[in-house]
């Protein structure tokens, strides 16, 4: 036993079970910043302990923080560092607000294109997914903060997110959706949270098999599980299953349902009768706010009536304080939030945390730029400094800060398109709306009861004035055609709670861009999702640009890519195809019937469905796409060993460029069982000056070589692999083959 736990040993042989029972249920935070909070135990110097929402900044009630671009974005620079460097710069602004744990980062793979929420994960590719979340995990870890994974497991749509069945079988949850979870143990997550769905009809904060047989059997995970948000469905099976501690642990009299306009009292329901539109449909994603407190007095019944063993309340507080003292909260003055560093590099970590510094501003800048992906151009980009640009769209006046819900984050500053485009420009800017603003959509729209405060409008950089002039898409057309180039800002809207009705921008948007490309010299457009999108003007258009939910620094890093001051160097870390060809768009699959979505599609999520022979569709844009400004050639691909391969990357253009170098594996076609035709097994960030070669060596996951079988777990099946260096899943530059004999082994 280690000093540490010794320590956590001698507290729980000093607590009573009421103090106990203090550690398991949620209470109000008298601060009020908390998303979660726990007392603590006074009389024996456990402090109080602090949850609080991310993944894309710190949300705590009433306070200001950076707007880290969307977790998507993280996912499309390929670069799982950068996912380290936000999560550790989240933990430094989390513990500058005095919080403990950050309820980040999501970890849930996008299957569904629609899903609300996409913005807040980060791929449909387990092995991309997985190396993000561990990053992320491992960046809030160092920083002296409990990172939290969620939503533990198959919660994939917002639909009915609160009923619903995720129908799936064992090798798919283990081949897909499990990996970045189990990741996230590897990483050393001090937490996990349950998701609100059911798995194969058990709600998850009641499964046994995946909580306490998979996550804390199987991987070991030693931290604690935590429901999510009035997501604790049972007393009884809930602690039986291994949930450790019951969120908000507080219930809402009279719930979220049936509050509605006529202010009736709550029954509890959740149809939200009395909402209408978008409203009662994000009330369908709420949970049941009237239960609360089941890990408080109906716990201690159940363990006196037998039905709990005692020792689960002492293995749920041991490891809720195994938490506390990893992140320095048992020592003997434990106000002090010193550990870990402050961030200004020193290395001194002589302050608690720090905010909205010039590090964190440059890394949500510098994020946002490099996970921006290029998609199409025809010469246009990178932009001529004195060209003179008409910016159009009609949200040009704000940053895109992220969707609704529980990640909203309220930043100290941001910087609009049209503010970034006039400060990078040497030539004229005009500006024009087009059309009339897309207005946000949130969760907390449909809760006018929730009080949540609201903080004044963060400061704008200083530059352009708003347009005063009402939106008129004749007006936008005769501002692009007077400029050497338009460059058109779009956008989507999302939430939490409720899934996208279609993957067409909202509004007047696409009617926007084809009038303005009739009359614009060049058109770019600058798309702002949370997720695939449908292009329908994308071939009249000279170049498109997908930026995602880009984070306070929004106009300021699309300006230094468009004016090519970064390289480009995102790819898409989901398949952008036409609506209808997706596997999801079938409705016993997504949104499913009577409550249970059927993954019928079983690995064949992505670009995996895209690549099966019987599909008869193709991506616009495949999984891996990115174009750059610089020319890329791929030579002498090579084995190291049976784990890594080796390609030079050549940079024959006169700039400096950065390259995503994919590499994916073909199984032998021998394989009795169906396998996917390729997936990912490894990739590298890398960059390459003007002119210049860089020799990369990419690791092949042991998962993406494997395959999961139902008697005999993990196996390599024996022959001969392709390995596949690529620029996207569609893009094969090089091959080389590795041969595995019989028995080897994940
Ligand atoms: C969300 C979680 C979030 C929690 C607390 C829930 O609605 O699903 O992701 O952490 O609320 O705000």
């Amino acid at each position: 036993m280690t000093d540490g736990s010794g320590r956590v040993e001698e507290l729980l042989a000093s607590m009573t079970r009421e103090e106990k029972l203090r550690l398991v249920s949620g209470r109000g935070d008298p601060a009020g910043t908390a998303t979660g909070y726990l007392p603590g135990v006074e009389r024996l110097d456990v402090p109080p302990f602090r949850l609080v929402d991310g993944p894309l900044g710190v949300r705590a009630e009433g306070e200001r923080a950076t707007a880290f671009p969307a977790s998507i974005a993280v996912a499309a620079t390929f670069d799982p560092d950068l996912a380290r460097e936000k999560g550790a710069a989240m933990a430094r602004e989390a513990r500058a607000l005095e919080q403990d744990a950050l309820l980040a980062p999501g970890a849930n793979l996008i299957r569904v294109p629609h899903c609300g929420r996409n913005f807040e994960y980060y791929s449909e590719e387990p092995l991309l997914a997985a190396e993000t979340t561990a990053g992320a995990v491992d960046g809030i870890r160092d920083e002296d903060v409990v990172a939290t994974v969620k939503h533990y497991v198959a919660n994939n749509q917002e639909t009915d997110r609160v009923r619903v069945s995720s129908e799936v079988d064992e090798r798919t949850l283990r081949e897909l959706y499990l990996r970045p979870f189990r990741a996230a143990v590897e990483a050393g997550t001090g937490s996990v949270m349950t998701a609100y769905n059911r798995v194969n009809g058990t709600y998850m904060s009641d499964h046994d098999r995946l909580v306490d047989d998979v996550l804390k059997g199987e991987w070991g995970f030693d931290g604690y599980v935590v429901s999510d948000w009035y997501g604790t469905e049972s007393t009884v099976g809930a602690a039986n299953a291994g949930l450790d501690l019951e969120m908000p642990g507080v219930a809402i009299e009279g719930g979220f349902g049936g509050v509605g306009d006529d202010g009736d009292e709550g029954d509890g329901s959740f149809d939200g009768a009395d909402l209408e539109g978008e409203a009662a449909e994000i009330m369908g994603g709420l949970p049941d706010g009237t239960t609360g407190d089941l890990f408080g007095d109906p716990l201690a019944d159940a363990i006196d009536a037998g039905e709990v063993p005692a020792e689960r309340l002492d293995d749920m507080v041991r490891r809720i304080l195994g938490q506390l003292e990893r992140i320095g909260r048992l020592e003997n003055d434990a106000d002090d939030r010193s550990a870990g560093s402050d961030g200004d590099g020193d290395g001194d970590g002589d302050d608690a945390g720090a905010i909205d510094t010039p590090a964190h501003r440059d890394l949500a800048e510098r994020i946002a730029a490099r996970g921006t992906v290029l998609l199409e151009n025809d010469g246009v980009l990178p932009l001529e400094d004195g060209a003179d640009v008409a910016v159009v769209g009609p949200n040009v006046h704000e940053a895109k800060l992220g969707g609704g819900g529980s990640s909203e984050t309220t930043p100290f500053r941001s910087t609009s398109p049209a503010a970034g485009m006039e400060s990078r420009a040497d030539g004229a800017v005009t500006v024009a709306r087009g059309c009339e603003p897309i207005p946000d959509l949130s969760l907390f729209d449909a809760l006018p009861f929730v009080d949540s405060e609201e903080l004044d409008e963060p400061e704008a950089d200083a530059g352009i004035g708003i347009d005063a002039a009402d939106p008129d898409i004749d007006a936008a057309v005769r501002t692009a055609g007077d400029a050497d180039v338009a460059v058109v800002f779009v956008r989507d809207r999302t939430t939490e709670g409720k899934d996208r009705d279609s993957l067409r921008l909202p509004s007047r948007q696409d009617e926007l861009v084809e009038a303005v490309a009739g009359a614009a010299a060049e058109t770019v457009v600058v798309v702002q999702s949370s997720g695939p999108v449908e292009l329908p003007w994308r071939e009249d258009v000279d170049a498109v640009i997908e930026a995602w939910y880009p984070g306070q620094a929004d106009g300021a890093a699309v300006a230094s890519v468009l004016y090519g001051d970064r390289d480009p160097s995102g790819r898409l870390p989901v398949t952008f195809a036409p609506e209808g060809t997706y596997p999801t768009a079938d409705e016993r699959r997504y949104p499913g019937i009577d409550d249970e979505a059927h993954y019928e599609e079983g690995l064949f999520v992505g670009y995996r469905h895209f690549d099966r022979d019987s599909v008869d569709a193709e991506p616009t844009y495949p999984f891996g796409h990115g174009r750059s400004y610089a020319d890329f050639a791929y030579r002498d691909p090579a084995v190291v060993d049976d784990r890594t391969v080796r390609v030079t990357v050549e940079n024959g253009a006169d700039r400096d460029g950065r390259e995503v170098v994919q590499a994916y594996v073909r199984p032998p076609e021998s394989t009795a069982v169906e396998r996917p035709t390729r997936e990912l097994a490894g990739f590298e960030s890398v960059p390459v000056p003007a002119g210049e070669t860089r020799t990369v060596e990419i690791d092949l996951a042991d998962r993406a070589l494997g395959r999961y079988d139902a008697a005999d777990g993990w196996v390599i099946d024996s022959g001969t692999y392709t390995v596949e260096l690529a620029r996207s899943a569609r893009d094969v530059r090089k091959t080389v083959d590795i041969e595995f004999e019989d028995g080897a082994t994940p």
